[in-house]
């Protein structure tokens, strides 16, 4: 038995022991082997089940499945430590593994051993956000599904993962891995002022839920096609999500039919009994989320209550089987039922898959692409390597290793810290500065001495995993301790270039050193992963130019003072004053905006394309409102078709270096209807351009999907009226009309 302490993934509420189920007569493991049911090689008795012949589509197979097992069996599949079903050749299976931005050993089901000691490590997916390349999204999620199937070959993962990661495309009936997206939904505390998840109540208008906290998830499930979706802790409008049949069994299943499994958080179920009070006995709790849509439990909840459920009538034994089936589907696509794996598609992927020279290389890439130059005064970046003889590489941050992979991590191949990435160009001279990140009292003197002696001055600032991780919210956004004490008293006595880099998950209210003539240069890396050093010190020393640009709001320190972070409103409130949330909402001043990012080079862009008229076919025309007596009509099929059109833009590099540019388009919806967001990124394109070179980017736009907005009620209508293109600089207004 292995009891599970608190991890800091999909943390377990309480301590829960997990049974291990070890082999039996039938069943043996070894330790180099992956677990796999229908080991037909060893039990040639398996090949008469339908459940095993892979000629079968998935739905026979798994009815198959179903009838032959008792409802004990298949209660001991509900659970994410599943139990072995012996005398079908079923052995047990852990659910829960993690692959967030590199294979994890979060998850029981994934570990490192001599054969496999670590996995690519990229960086936390915000940064990998910042590049605004669509390319690099899924070379990333190829990469981690293939080191994923590696280590499951090798008996070290399982096939299901609690994380975005990719899927090769084709086959509907075949899963690489399984990946999932979570948590569902309005998931936005996690521990403030007292509230934690676990008692969150997410009061969330019908108009937020529709335009901003569901669309992820439903574009996870219908776009990205996601084997699995996993409801959160907290309670949405008075109801917890795992307990919810309006969020689970109607719209994940019923509107956007999610092909896969509904999983709970760990352990969702005993927060619904233990914090949230949802019902006065447990088998009720795992009734209503059986009945809710509920498929699979991470934590043992229904494996203990759900005999007692469906002998209380409190959940149809049809039940159990519904959920058990979305289970046992998803691991037949995975190949799990197919026999020895070593034989299948994936069968070749081994140890040497994993931590290659090219994935490690990609790791390097995906940090440089997404690394985020926020000022640079008189291009004191990049610096070159011919008048820069010393560099004082000074802060917590700076010869960071752990930090770098933050949260959701595994063991990566290896780690380049900023120092030793800066070493190996320049020599250097190393002062942490600050005890940790927390910088309680800051080492001034020594920093002072180190920075007048040098040429030239990185500070790695930033925050760790005691400020910034799973279950803690951050109430300040300013650098935390004596940080930007240091930070000044460097920048006061430096003689050449002060480069600032700040190492954290999100933004920080830095204005005093955007302001600091002194500070020339700010880049923003993210958790930029295992080679996070070795990107930087690219960036810095102008091997490579950077294009990354924020995908968030660096909201100034009274922000975080003036919200209430319960507050899930999105928009503002003039009567209590909630100032609103993100680029689409918020009206103040910023730090920097959403969408900044400087470049090495200038591009400009100019419109080529792009139409001044959108109207309704011909067809509908007649039967809706028009303008201006009706400001939106309803999204349907009718009002649909043809409701596409082109945008092209133009793009000329016309700086002296090569480098990359993220093409944002943007629109500012008509102004008056709905209290819509003032603005909404439509679309982006990332471009790669030599000096003086042109390109034309085009951009399909969907008026209803891109154009609509959402009403009080919650309902998606195509807004009439003017809406403004813009793109950097370029503006153009186009008219939909009816
Ligand atoms: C598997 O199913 C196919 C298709 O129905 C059938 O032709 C074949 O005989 C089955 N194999 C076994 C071993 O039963
Ligand atoms: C920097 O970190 C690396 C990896 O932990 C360590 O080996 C090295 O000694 C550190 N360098 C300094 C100067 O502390
Ligand atoms: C935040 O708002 C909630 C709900 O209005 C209220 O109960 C709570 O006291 C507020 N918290 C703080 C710290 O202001
Ligand atoms: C603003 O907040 C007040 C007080 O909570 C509320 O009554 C009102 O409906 C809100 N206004 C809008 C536009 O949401
Ligand atoms: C996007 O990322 C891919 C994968 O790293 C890379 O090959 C490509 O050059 C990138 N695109 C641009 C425009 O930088």
């Amino acid at each position: 038995m292995v009891i599970q302490n608190t991890p800091n993934s999909c943390t377990l509420n309480t301590a829960i022991v997990l049974t291990v189920i070890l082999s039996s007569q039938i069943i043996v493991f070894t330790q180099n082997a992956p677990l796999f049911a229908c080991n037909t090689n060893q039990d040639p008795s398996l090949n008469h089940y339908s459940f095993c012949n892979s000629s079968l589509d998935v739905k026979t197979r798994v009815d198959d499945l179903i009838n032959r097992l008792t409802l004990e069996e298949k209660i001991g599949y509900l659970v994410n430590d599943a139990s072995s079903i012996p005398r079908l050749g079923i052995p047990g299976y852990n659910w829960w593994s993690e692959a967030l931005h590199s294979v994890s050993n979060v998850g029981p089901g994934t570990s490192f051993s001599h054969l496999v000691p670590g996995a690519t490590s990229f960086p936390q997916v915000i940064l990998t956000a910042a590049s605004f390349n669509k390319s690099l999204f899924n070379a990333i999620g190829k990469v981690v599904s293939t080191e994923a199937r590696a280590m499951y070959n090798v008996g070290l993962a399982g096939l299901t993962y609690w994380s975005p990661n990719e899927r090769d495309d084709g086959d509907e009936d075949r899963l690489k891995v399984a990946a999932a997206c979570k948590h569902y939904t309005a998931y936005d505390v996690d521990d403030w002022e007292g509230v934690d998840r676990y008692h969150f109540n997410a009061r969330v208008t019908k108009q937020d839920m529709e335009d901003t906290y569901q669309p992820p998830f439903k574009s996870c499930v219908l776009d990205g096609n996601v084997a699995s979706v996993m409801c959160s802790y907290n309670e949405v409008n008075g109801k917890p999500t795992c307990g919810d049949p309006d969020l689970l069994k109607q719209v994940v299943r019923g509107e956007w039919k999610l092909n896969g499994y509904i999983s709970s958080d760990c352990d969702s179920l005993d927060t619904m009994f233990n914090s949230q009070h949802w019902a006065t006995t447990p088998e009720q709790v795992a009734a209503d989320a059986l009945n809710a849509g509920l498929n699979l439990n991470c934590g043992n909840w229904l494996k203990i209550n759900t005999m007692g459920a469906v002998q209380r009538g409190l959940v149809e034994e049809s039940v159990v089987d519904k959920a058990v089936s979305n289970n046992f589907a998803t691991l037949m696509r995975l190949g799990f039922f197919d026999g020895d794996p070593s034989k299948q598609m994936y069968g070749n992927l081994g140890p040497k898959d994993v931590c290659t020279l090219a994935h490690q290389e990609l790791a390097r890439e995906a940090a440089r692409q997404g690394i985020v130059l926020l000022k640079n005064a008189l291009h004191s970046l990049p610096l070159s390597l011919t008048a820069i003889n010393s560099l004082a590489v000074i802060g917590p941050n700076a010869n960071a290793t752990t930090t770098m992979i933050g949260n959701y991590a595994g063991i990566p191949c290896k780690y380049t810290t900023p120092l030793q990435g800066l070493s190996a160009s320049v020599e250097t001279v190393y002062l942490a500065g600050c005890g940790d990140t927390k910088c309680v009292r800051a080492q001034l003197n020594e920093a002072r001495e180190v920075a007048a002696e040098a040429d030239a001055v990185v500070l790695v600032m930033g925050t760790d995993q005691s400020i910034e991780a799973e279950s803690l919210d951050r109430t300040s956004i300013s650098l935390p301790g004596q940080q930007n004490r240091l930070i000044s008293e460097v920048a006061s006595v430096s003689k050449g270039p002060v480069i600032l880099v700040i190492m954290s998950g999100t933004g920080m209210d830095i204005q005093f050193a955007k302001e600091n003539p002194k500070i020339t240069s700010i880049l923003w890396v993210g958790f930029p992963g295992e080679a996070g050093g070795a990107a930087l010190a690219d960036i810095i020393f102008g091997q490579y130019n950077p294009g990354g640009r924020l995908p968030m709001t660096w909201y100034p320190q009274f922000f975080a003072e003036m919200v209430n972070m319960t507050n899930m409103n999105m928009r503002p409130n003039l009567t209590t004053g909630h100032p609103g949330y993100t680029y689409r909402f918020y009206r103040g001043t910023t730090v920097y905006p959403f969408g900044h990012g400087l470049s090495y080079s200038r591009f400009v862009q100019w419109l080529v394309r792009a139409p001044k008229l959108v109207q309704l076919s011909t067809d509908v025309q007649d039967q809706v409102c028009h303008y201006p007596e009706c400001e939106t009509v309803e999204v349907g099929d009718g009002v649909c078709r043809n409701l596409g059109f082109e945008v092209v833009i133009g793009v000329k590099n016309v700086g002296e270096m090569d480098g990359s540019y993220s093409v944002l388009l943007f629109s500012y919806p008509p102004p008056w209807v709905h209290n819509i967001p003032q603005l909404q990124l439509l679309d982006f394109e990332k471009v790669f351009l030599g000096p003086q070179e042109v390109r034309l980017v085009r951009f399909q736009v969907d008026g209803c999907k891109h154009l609509s907005v959402v009403d009080e009620d919650g309902n998606r209508k195509v807004a009439l009226g003017e809406h403004v293109l813009q793109v950097g600089d370029v503006t153009h207004s186009l008219y939909l009309e009816a």
